[in-house]
């Protein structure tokens, strides 16, 4: 997912704008991660009904699938990725928010003395959610400007519950319940739209979407 927020932008400014500068990678579990192609529309497989990531499927196979979409989902740059958009039709989330404040100034490096360096403000902070259930949506409704980077270029707005609990698995299948507000809430909702073979544009108008669309095969002919 990409995304941009009237709440805490301009409206002519967008996250993906501000993720241009690329960031330091939070860690490295393994030593080869791959950066692997995103499915765009209208690729069919994005249309896939995700499967679970059955008990015996907790693996290195899984870790590797995992490291690989943040690779991937850092690369593009984006907030969130669902195994379908790299063609694996698996129930598995990543998502990191990254920069809470764009504005933030850069954090000292460290306390030694003599240190100038300074490190970047905005911690990474990855977050994976396998074979996630929404619990409890709220009625309350929030509204973001949501992007895809299945869905290059196009930005429009998608009203959705504004927090809800999440259910879901690590890496090491222990399950979690957690409650989510926010730009959390509505990322792993977009996110889990993915797994149910459902894009953003599929929450706009008929008329919209089919804008939408055409704006973005204009943009590929003209690129
Ligand atoms: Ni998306």
């Amino acid at each position: 997912m990409n995304i941009a927020t009237a709440h805490t932008l301009p409206p002519s400014i967008t996250l993906i704008d501000l993720f241009g500068l690329r960031r330091a990678r939070p860690h490295t579990r393994s030593a080869i991660m791959a950066i692997r192609e995103i499915l765009e529309v209208p690729d069919p497989r994005l249309k896939t009904v995700s499967v679970p990531v059955e008990p015996e499927e907790f693996n290195d196979e899984l870790r590797v699938l995992v490291d690989d979409m943040f690779e991937t989902m850092y690369d593009a740059p984006g907030i969130g990725l669902a195994a379908i958009q790299v063609g694996v039709p698996k129930r598995v989330l990543v998502i990191d928010l990254q920069p809470e404040d764009p504005d933030a100034e850069a954090d000292d490096c460290c306390e030694d003395e003599g240190c100038d360096a300074k490190r970047p403000a905005h911690r990474n902070e990855p977050r994976i959610f396998i074979n996630p259930v929404i619990l409890n949506p709220a009625d309350e409704v929030s509204t973001y400007q949501e992007g895809c980077l299945s869905v290059p270029e196009i930005y429009a707005d998608v009203d959705r519950p504004a927090t809800c609990t999440v259910r879901y698995q690590d890496l090491d299948g222990n399950t979690h319940e957690e409650d989510l507000e926010g730009l959390l809430a509505t990322c792993l909702q977009h996110e889990m739209d993915h797994l149910e073979g459902i894009l953003f544009i599929d929450h706009l108008s008929r008329l919209k979407r089919n804008m939408a669309l055409k704006k973005l095969k204009k943009l590929r002919q003209a690129a």
